[in-house]
């Protein structure tokens, strides 16, 4: 390695500030430090245990077979029902009266607080009816069911229902349109539809049903017929029905017998499809089973928010249109009896202390969101949070992209008044469950740092022959032994499924999870994003999160987005953009004049070293991103390369570009 490489690593893991466990949580935590050597020993009888957490109709006796891999089936001879795990269960240990769910709506007319609390006994209750409905709809197990809902209680309902009666769901985010929808419908072949005539956002109507609609005759295009489409009334707007397919929820469902027994099925039986995009273009329908995925689901939810169930108040702030709040919402929680809050809304609305809001009435404890959350509550000034009551607090939680030392540690300050660990937790669709996260009771956290694989999990981070690079060095992450909440394949195309995640290190049977990683001095892991976003400048490797860490450490950085752009001296060159902090703006550095541009082209070069010095920042009121909250890279290259701008149909707001572009060319 080039000494340049080596000074740019040493700077970024140069990270000095350790937040130790509060004591009395270490004193009182569900995991201690010997579960890593317990499981080390013997993972096996490890994962044995955290699997019988859940109750088995069936005892299993083997643990793992790994005799045809990539293909692994964990605790196959056991049978196992998920909903029954989720909500029965809890009822029978006498919790019925215990609030399973407080529902958190959008204002809506009739009703602007529009919260309700839904105990488990209730729970029970709305699942068999749904169950009951969904069987005489025609479903029966095996056959998928796609789901196209708002937050609203239904839709975990309907999850459930379709988890008690063996048809796996597909669940489609409500913000997709009716192509995504109808190409889901298609590659899965769902039988029924869930949905809802509309939802809310920002306190005004949207609609669902007319999407449903659509999808249906494009997925009738395609030769696939959905049969039936049960729906919530949700807004009371108006909507085309079709008497032959369309049926309404409280004309089915909610007359619907509260009588359901659930049937036990082999650990190994379908449990959802989430479909992900890949490298190319169409979508991979990610694969989860029963057993082994709500063994890994429900032990992380416990061991990483350290979940007291009779205490804890948990929330997670993601949709449960993606695998985030498939895990961390729906079966983790709930599988483990938990209390959680259940939002409907946006951070913002109807005033920007919202979530703050919710976190003071209902005293949550537990809290779980992303990054980029965290980045644009710190642009609106910490005013906002220390105006509220947050003392609650336990535990905070970070997923889906590698989280800023600066976001880390305003996050664990302001929000977190520096009691509360903070828990940065790398997985991803395919990995089911949390992989690599600190331990609340054990770690002392560094800011930036996933720290070390969860006990049970074994990960490692390879040069590009599969060799385990050492402590201070990068490389790709792998994880080398299978896990219980393992994908099984992709929906109908094993050989994408061994392509994608096992051909790259096929000969060492390694999983490739498509991120770079270092290992610092201690050997504890830094996640650095996706390999594709990783650059090439002069020879050197540099990582895009590396140089939007060092911009949002600069007090006048609110947000900053990085790019390797093609370069015909150094091969790629280093494209930033960056949105201002509002009192960087009202100071008037926000027309993005030479001196704020190289101030911070100055900061990056001082933070990390010359070769990361970017060639050009954009000041930019807006960066592009997902309906996920993932920055399209891909649209920035555009920018950077002066290329016409690519397809821009999965934003979560597709003017954003133009807002770019525009503001670009006339010099702002
Ligand atoms: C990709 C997976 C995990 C559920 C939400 C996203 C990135 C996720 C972290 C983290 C750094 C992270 C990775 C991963 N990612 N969590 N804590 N630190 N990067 O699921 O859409 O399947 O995306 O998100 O790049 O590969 P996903």
């Amino acid at each position: 390695m080039s000494d340049t490489t080596e000074e740019t690593l040493a700077n970024l893991l140069k990270e000095d500030r350790r937040f130790e466990p509060p004591a009395e949580l270490a004193e009182h935590a569900n995991v201690t430090a010997d579960a890593y050597d317990a499981a080390a020993q013997d993972r096996d009888a490890f994962w044995a245990d955290a699997a019988r957490r859940l109750t088995w109709a069936q005892d299993f006796t083997e643990v793992l077979d790994w005799s045809n891999p990539p293909f692994a089936q964990w605790f196959a001879d056991g049978t196992i029902n998920a909903a029954y795990n989720c909500v029965d269960r809890h009822v029978e240990a006498g919790k019925g009266d215990k609030v399973a769910l407080h529902f958190v709506g959008e204002p809506v007319d009739d009703d602007p607080a529009n919260k309700r609390s839904i105990t488990y006994a209730q729970l029970q209750d709305m699942v068999c009816q749904a169950a009951n409905t969904l069987g005489d709809l025609g479903v029966e197990k095996g056959d998928r069911v796609a789901i196209y809902m708002p937050m609203i209680p239904e839709a975990i309902v309907a999850m459930l229902a379709c988890a008690r009666i063996g048809a796996p769901h597909t669940v489609v985010f409500g913000g997709f349109s009716s192509d995504a929808l109808a190409s889901r419908l298609e590659d899965c072949q769902a039988k029924v539809v869930v949905t809802s005539d509309g939802g809310y956002r920002r306190g005004a109507p949207s609609s669902l049903k007319p999407a449903v609609d659509e999808a249906r005759t494009k997925a009738a295009d395609l030769g696939h017929t959905v049969s039936k489409v049960l729906v919530v009334r949700r807004t009371g707007q108006d909507v085309a029905w079709d008497d032959a397919v369309d049926v309404w929820w409280h004309d089915t469902v909610e007359q619907a017998s509260t009588d359901h027994t659930p049937e036990a099925f082999p650990a190994e039986h379908p449990l959802y499809v989430m479909y992900t995009s890949g490298t190319t273009g169409k979508p991979k329908g990610i694969l989860h089973t029963t057993g082994g995925y709500l063994t890994g689901a429900a032990y992380t939810h416990w061991a990483v928010f350290d979940l007291k169930p009779d205490s804890d108040v948990y929330w997670c702030t993601a949709d449960i249109g993606w695998v985030t709040g498939h895990s961390y919402i729906v079966y983790g929680p709930l599988a483990n009896g938990a209390t959680q809050v259940l939002y409907e809304g946006t951070p913002d609305f109807p005033e920007r202390g919202r979530w703050w809001d919710i976190v003071a009435e209902y005293g949550v404890t537990l809290f779980y969101t992303a990054p980029t959350a965290i980045r644009s509550f710190m642009k609106q000034g910490r005013e906002i949070p220390d105006a509220r009551d947050l003392s609650s607090l336990r535990i905070l939680g970070s997923v889906g992209e590698p989280i800023n030392p600066e976001a880390y540690v305003w996050y664990r300050h302001v929000i977190g008044g520096d009691r509360t660990p903070v828990v940065d937790t790398w997985w991803q669709t395919e990995t089911g469950a949390m992989m690599i996260s600190p331990l609340p009771g054990v770690t002392a956290g560094k800011p930036g740092s996933a720290m070390v694989p969860l006990p049970g999990i074994s990960a490692a981070v390879v040069d590009d022959a599969g060799k385990p690079v050492g402590n201070g060095s990068g490389g790709l992450l792998v994880i080398t032994d299978p896990w219980p909440s393992m994908l099984r394949t992709i929906w109908g195309d094993d050989d994408r499924f061994k392509e994608t995640y096992w051909a790259r290190f096929e000969k060492e049977g390694f999983y490739f999870a498509g991120d770079g990683a270092k290992l610092d001095d201690d050997g504890d892991l830094w996640v650095l994003g996706r390999v594709d976003d990783v650059m090439n400048v002069s020879g050197h490797r540099l990582s895009t999160t590396e140089i939007e860490s060092a911009l949002v450490s600069h007090p006048k950085v609110a947000e900053a987005a990085v790019v390797g752009a093609k370069d015909e001296d150094t091969g790629q060159a280093v494209c930033a953009f960056v949105i201002l902090r509002e009192s960087a703006v009202e100071s008037g550095a926000s027309d993005g004049g030479e001196d704020i541009v190289e101030e911070l082209r100055n900061h990056v070069r001082k933070e990390i070293g010359p070769i990361a010095k970017p060639r050009q920042i954009m000041v930019v009121p807006e960066l592009p991103k997902t309906r996920s909250g993932k920055i399209m890279r891909r649209l920035l290259r555009d920018v950077a390369e002066n290329r016409e701008v690519g397809d821009v149909t999965t934003l979560a707001d597709s003017s954003v570009m133009d807002l770019i572009s525009s503001g670009l060319s006339s010099g702002k």
